[in-house]
């Protein structure tokens, strides 16, 4: 590629999202909105502070002009990579959210496997990596994100050598066994390896990325201990080395605390309890509707210990936040019928006119007013079968100002390694999640405080600009090691 071709961006984001939606208006306008998903949330102020591009899918098919015609924002340029229904159904829908999504998280639903839908994996990732090499000017860093575009390290790197390519998987690497169902798995190995570091949120993700690079892709592999913050393995493809590492992701806590802090959100906040009936105490979840949140697993939890007479429907109330996901994907359609059941059922049994147990609201909440609810409840439920890391368990604890609350947290999120003062339970021990919960709800306050407090340390010292920094860092090349 001639240097004419290069283009002006050094920094460079690549996901299959944009941090905006785009929505058609019924008269044609086009309408903007922030993106869900914890992508989204963790790298939006990280590519805010570096003034740096953003390669994604507005949300909606058939709109964006790619790198011919970026929309040029406040803080960044977003470059929107246009695909037609057809690619959005096959590409996002059907490998992405269908075969990847589910293998991915333990099989929690049963993959789907297509021949179309991988073909069209191939040629959308290749559209990504064309786009990205447009927009990226000489010795540019680009950083690929997730599932969704695990074939664009390799394929950028043949359209342009020059630049220096980062992979974050922001979901669990599966274990060995599970990915050998895929049919395109040395395809997927050697796109990733295309990058010069790769990033999991734990180290056993790295660990068995680094197993399939050997096994199954051949590639000679040194394997130091990948510990979280120490030591990296390496791949050694042809004559570059790939670097292989765990980057637990993070938030923007110190901003979240400090918005949770102010007089409006406090008020707010009270307004909240107040329109609740002014309960005991309010239990919160906050999710994606999504099969591996393990958002039925609190359900069943709450119902069994209402009609127990542990918990108290007159006294003890639970918001579920949802917002809508993937809904032309019919596991999740499902999934939304199970839950809506669930809801209902409770509340039949246990709610009274004007005062239902439980109040579930399948809606994406404004930034504002969801720190608004953590700032308001008693204890957080965050129970999926399966989660990479796991955002909101961060979120609830960084707007925890006075030290008070509870977090129950399922053991199978990545955030568990991290916050282990939380009320740690298995999604899949009914009995074990109950009890978490009775245990969160009726704690002693000043052991209470102490737990939050060690959590809070912990969320507001790592933050994501700290792990952004340690990943670019290693990237760059400019530690050896990414520091704690
Ligand atoms: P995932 O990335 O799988 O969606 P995370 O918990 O890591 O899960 O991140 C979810 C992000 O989306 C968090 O920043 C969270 O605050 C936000 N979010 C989740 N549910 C809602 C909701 N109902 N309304 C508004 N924001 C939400
Ligand atoms: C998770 C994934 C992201 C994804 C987000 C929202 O955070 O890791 O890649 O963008 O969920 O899902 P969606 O399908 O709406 O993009």
């Amino acid at each position: 590629m001639s240097a004419a071709a290069f283009g002006t961006s050094d920094f460079i984001v690549v996901a299959n999202r944009l941090p905006v939606d785009v929505e058609k208006a019924p008269d044609g306008t086009l309408i903007w909105k922030e993106s869900p998903g914890g992508l989204v949330t963790a790298l939006k102020p990280i590519l805010s502070a570096r003034n740096g591009a953003w390669v994604g899918w507005p949300g909606a098919p058939d709109i964006g002009g790619g790198a011919d015609d970026p929309i040029p924002g406040e803080d960044m340029l977003l470059v929107p990579v246009k695909l037609s229904a057809q690619e959005v159904e096959e590409h996002y829908e059907g490998f992405s959210n269908g075969s990847l999504w589910p293998l991915y998280h333990d099989v929690i639903v049963k993959p789907e496997y297509h021949r179309e839908w991988w073909n069209t994996y191939v040629e959308v990732n290749r559209r990504f990596a064309e786009e990205t090499a447009r927009v990226a000017a000489e010795g540019a860093t680009v950083w690929v994100q997730d599932y969704q575009l695990q074939l664009v390290p390799k394929m950028l790197r043949m359209l342009r050598p020059d630049v220096k390519i980062g992979f974050f998987l922001h979901i669990p690497f599966p274990p060995v066994e599970l990915f050998m169902q895929m049919p395109w798995r040395r395809e997927i190995i050697e796109g990733i390896l295309g990058a010069d570091l790769v990033g999991f949120h734990l180290p056993g993700g790295a660990q068995n990325f680094l197993y399939l690079a050997n096994k199954l892709a051949g590639y000679s592999t040194s394997r130091n201990s990948i510990g979280v913050r120490s030591k990296f393995g390496v791949v050694t493809v042809g004559f570059r080395s790939v670097r292989v590492g765990a980057f637990p992701i993070s938030i923007d806590s110190a901003e979240l605390a400090a918005t949770a802090k102010l007089p409006e959100t406090r008020k707010r906040a009270r307004a909240l309890r107040k329109e609740l009936g002014d309960p005991e105490k309010v239990l919160l979840g906050v999710d994606r509707l999504d099969y591996t949140k393990g958002i039925d697993v609190r359900l069943r939890a709450i119902g069994e210990l209402y009609q127990e007479g542990r918990l108290d429907p007159e006294r003890h109330i639970f918001v579920q936040l949802a917002t809508p996901s993937r809904e032309r994907v019919e596991s999740y359609r499902a999934m939304r019928d199970d839950i809506e059941l669930q809801v209902g059922r409770i509340n039949g049994n246990f709610g009274r006119i004007g005062h239902p147990a439980i109040h579930y609201i399948h809606r994406p909440v404004p930034r504002r007013e969801l720190l608004a609810f953590f700032a308001a409840s008693d204890v957080m439920l965050v129970t999926p079968l399966r989660d990479g890391m796991n955002l909101v368990a961060k979120e609830y604890i960084a707007c925890r100002t006075d030290s008070s609350g509870a977090l129950v947290l399922s053991e199978f999120t990545g955030a568990a390694a991290e916050l282990r003062q939380a009320y740690q339970c298995n999604p899949h021990d009914l009995e074990g999640v109950k009890n978490a919960i009775d245990e969160a709800v009726h704690q002693d306050p000043e052991d209470g405080k102490r737990r939050i407090r060690t959590m809070r340390r912990q969320v507001l010292q790592y933050d994501v600009d700290r792990w952004a920094r340690s990943f670019l860092q290693t990237l760059a090349g400019t530690v050896d090691e990414a520091p704690a």
